[in-house]
């Protein structure tokens, strides 16, 4: 059968292990040879015990935990050439030559280019002696599938990525938490979310929560904002609310680009308008804990179809992304979503916002 790995990389998310069982499940099924790569890129370029081929059983239990139980790392080494060449060779030397890569735009983007010097990588390797005529001959082709899993829901081209749901309930559990507490004691309470330089959690959370503002990357308030968010504050304490919710997503900018911060949020509120006021950073529990529902079938239905689309791969195709496109499992061009994704960077550090929130799309 076909040599196929799966790794995980990058920050984890839940969801990422009901996709991994997926990918496994579905390969052992189509009759591949299946391989686990420990600890991301990282596995890869160090081979040994971090390539493990894996069977039907060493998915059992596990789509119900968070994380990656194959653990998952940032590396450095895959960044040079060298490291990528010991990751051909432990590649060849296993039989691998489909790739099923878990992770956000930057791992993707490794994958895309590990692709891309496959051949010049087998030539290094075959004059080094590390492979020999045959083996270069067999593994010319190298098959990479992409799946995005990431809680910041920030890759262009799909709705969700595996995780984002999960961290949304776990936002929502903390807020809702927060508001008892919040209303016995007339409190005004700040929430730093996750994201990076994505409001997704940010803004979604606002919604199911009632929050009274929100602030996120890639729409800065108006230049104004201590005001407009003071008389909105105060206008609800008016109509008879006890307390305020003011979710800062943790990439949030002002329209000269400059963050802004819970702390900074916090003065405004104390010296203004003195309402009791608390920040909450709700940090790593937002990737942590299990995962939801929705999360465990969207990464069954990514990791099936990545497996399917690796094994249709002809030389010609290109590297591609599963995404979720209206409920749909589809196959997108790798590179186009990478693409679309520094797009989204680039208006926002240029400060067109319109065209920030426009690229975003539905993701
Ligand atoms: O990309 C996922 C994420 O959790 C972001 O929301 C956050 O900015 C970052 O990773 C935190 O990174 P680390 O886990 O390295 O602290």
């Amino acid at each position: 059968g076909k040599g196929l790995a799966v790794f995980t990389s990058g920050g984890d998310s839940q969801g990422m292990n009901a996709a991994v069982r997926a990918v496994v499940r579905m390969a052992i099924y189509l009759g591949c040879k299946v391989f686990f790569i420990k600890e991301g890129y990282q596995g890869m370029v160090d081979g040994g015990d971090n390539i493990e081929e894996a069977n039907w059983s060493s998915v059992s239990s596990i789509i119900h935990k968070g994380g990656t139980v194959i653990g998952s790392a940032r590396c450095m080494d895959f960044k040079e050439r060298v490291g990528r060449l010991k990751a051909a060779c432990n590649l060849v030397k296993r039989g691998i030559t489909n790739l099923v890569v878990i992770g956000g735009d930057g791992s993707l983007t490794g994958a895309n280019l590990f692709r891309q010097e496959w051949s010049s990588l087998l030539d290094e390797l075959l004059q080094t002696s590390q492979i020999n005529k045959a083996e270069r001959e067999k593994y010319k082709q190298l098959n990479i599938v992409g799946m995005v899993g990431s809680i910041d829901n920030d890759f262009c081209g799909t709705d969700m990525t595996i995780g984002t749901d999960s961290a949304l309930h776990r936002i929502m559990d903390a807020i809702d938490a927060i508001v008892s507490t919040a209303y016995s004691h007339q409190r005004t309470f700040i929430m730093e979310v996750m994201g990076r330089h994505c409001g997704y959690l940010a803004l979604v959370t606002a919604l199911t929560s009632e929050a009274d503002y929100v602030f996120i990357p890639e729409m800065p308030p108006p230049r104004d904002w201590p005001t407009k968010l003071c008389t909105k504050l105060e206008q609800e304490r008016t109509a008879g609310q006890r307390l305020n919710i003011i979710i800062v997503s943790e990439g949030a900018i002002d329209r000269d680009g400059q963050p802004i911060t819970a702390e900074m949020v916090k003065q405004v509120v104390v010296d203004n308008l003195k309402q009791d006021t608390r920040i909450t950073v709700l940090g790593h529990v937002q990737r942590g804990g299990a995962p939801s529902a929705f999360d465990r079938v969207l990464g069954c239905r990514m990791g099936a179809e990545a497996v399917m689309a690796l094994m249709e791969a002809t030389p010609e195709t290109e590297a591609c992304v599963v995404s979720l496109d209206g409920n749909q499992a589809v196959r997108l061009p790798l590179m186009e979503c990478v693409e679309k994704t520094k797009a989204v960077a680039k208006a926002m550090a240029d400060k067109e916002w319109e065209l920030a929130v426009q690229l975003r799309g539905r993701s």
